[in-house]
C-alpha cells in the first residue's frame, strides 16, 4: 500500500473550503431524474448534462473532486477532450463509483446488500489507469419496524471494509458510504441510534481489514428525523446530534467526513453543514465537508431541462450551490447568500 499517496489524495479531497460533487448516478437513476423534467433519457443527454457540469466556470474554486460513473469516465466533451482531462486541467481530482448497486438481502425483506466485490481488484486497476484517484461504494440501511437487522448492518459493513482495503491496495482513496436513509417517520433520536450502531460496525470491520484511516474518507448521512416525521428539528439540533454522534463513533485518525445530502433540500443541506462547522469546527479532529449530488445538481437541472439555450444559466446555479457549500464548509454560509443570488438572477 502506498500510504503517502493515499494520504496526499485524501488531503486534496478535503482541502479547506472545498468538497466533492457526486455525479455518479447510474443510467437508470439519471434517466429517472431526466424523465421527471421531460429531458430525453439517452446517452447523449447524460453526456450533455455532465459536460455542462464539468465545464462550469469557477467550479474548482469550491469543488476538490468529482465522483463519476463508469459511463462518464470514458466520455468526451463535444470538442473531443476527455472528461478526465477537463477535470485534471481544472485541478479537480477524479473519482469513480465502483459498487454495482444495492440488491435485496436474502432472507431479509425490505433490506439490501451492496454488491460489486467480484472482480473489483481488476476493475480498480483499470480505473486507476484511466485517471481515477479515489472511489466510492454506497451501502443503504433502512429504518422501519424491526429494521435495520443485525444481518444487514454486518453484511454491508463487511463489504464496505473489503472494498476499502482493495482500493487502498490499488492506490485509490476509498469513500466509505454507509447511508441510513431518510425515508420514514422515525425521529431524530432513532436515526442517531441506528447511525451510531452502523458506524461502530463499519469502523470495527475497517479495523479488521487493516484499512488505513488516514487514507480514506467517510461519507455518512447527517443525523436527521425521517422525511415523514411530524417533528422536524431545528438546524442547530440536527448539527448538535450529528457532531455528537460522529465524535462518539469515528476515530480521530480518519482523514475526513464528506456528507451525502440524501434528499434534503439544497438550502437545508447547506445550512445544516454550516451549523456543524460554525458551532464545532474548533473541536473536531477531522474536516467536515460535502459530497452532494442532488443538493448541488438539482436546481441547475431544473433550469437546464435539456435545452442548449439554458446552459449558461444552469451553470450559474450549479456554481452558486457549490459556492454556498464551500462557505458552509468554513462556517461562513448564510441565508443572505441565497437572497443575493436570487436578486441577481431576477435582474
Ligand atoms: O451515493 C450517493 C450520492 O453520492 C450522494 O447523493 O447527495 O443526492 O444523497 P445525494
Amino acid at each position: 500500500m502506498n500510504a503517502p499517496r493515499l494520504v496526499d489524495t485524501a488531503r486534496l479531497m478535503l482541502a479547506t473550503g472545498k468538497g466533492l460533487l457526486a455525479m455518479d448516478e447510474s443510467p437508470p437513476t439519471c434517466n429517472e431524474r431526466f424523465a421527471a423534467l421531460g429531458i430525453p433519457q439517452t446517452e447523449a443527454s447524460r453526456r450533455a448534462w455532465r459536460q455542462l457540469i464539468i465545464t462550469t466556470p469557477g467550479l474548482a474554486d469550491s469543488i476538490s473532486g468529482v465522483i463519476l460513473f463508469d459511463e462518464t469516465l470514458h466520455q468526451r466533451c463535444a470538442d473531443g477532450t476527455s472528461f478526465v482531462k477537463v477535470l485534471e486541467n481544472a485541478g479537480i481530482v477524479v473519482g469513480i463509483k465502483v459498487d454495482t448497486g444495492a440488491k435485496p438481502l436474502a432472507g431479509h425483506t425490505g433490506e439490501k446488500i451492496t454488491e460489486g466485490l467480484d472482480g473489483l481488484r481488476e476493475r480498480l486497476q483499470g480505473y486507476s489507469a484511466a485517471g481515477a484517484r479515489f472511489a466510492k461504494w454506497r451501502a443503504v440501511i433502512s429504518i422501519g419496524e424491526g429494521l435495520p437487522s443485525t444481518a444487514c448492518i454486518a453484511a454491508n459493513a463487511h463489504a464496505l471494509a473489503r472494498y476499502a482495503a482493495l482500493c487502498q491496495e490499488a492506490g485509490l482513496v476509498p469513500i466509505v458510504e454507509p447511508e441510513v436513509l431518510m425515508t420514514g417517520e422515525h425521529t431524530l433520536q432513532r436515526c442517531a441510534d441506528v447511525s451510531l450502531q452502523v458506524l461502530h460496525e463499519v469502523f470495527e470491520q475497517l479495523y479488521v481489514q487493516g484499512v488505513l484511516l488516514e487514507g480514506m474518507v467517510l461519507k455518512p448521512n447527517m443525523l436527521l428525523p425521517g422525511l415523514n416525521c411530524s417533528q422536524q428539528d431545528h438546524i442547530d439540533k440536527v448539527a448538535d446530534a450529528t457532531v455528537t454522534g460522529l465524535l462518539r463513533a469515528l476515530p480521530a485518525a480518519l482523514a475526513g467526513v464528506a456528507f451525502l445530502s440524501g434528499g434534503q433540500s439544497a438550502q437545508l443541506a447547506s445550512a445544516r453543514l454550516n451549523a456543524m462547522n460554525q458551532r464545532y469546527k474548533w473541536r473536531l479532529p477531522w474536516a467536515l465537508t460535502f459530497s452532494f449530488a442532488r443538493a448541488i445538481q438539482q436546481p441547475a437541472l431544473e433550469i437546464w431541462r435539456g435545452e442548449p439555450g439554458n446552459v449558461v444559466q444552469a451553470q450559474r446555479a450549479l456554481e452558486h450551490r457549490a459556492a454556498c457549500n464551500s462557505a458552509a464548509q468554513q462556517g461562513n454560509y448564510s441565508a443572505a447568500m441565497e437572497a443575493i443570488d436570487k436578486a441577481i438572477s431576477d435582474v
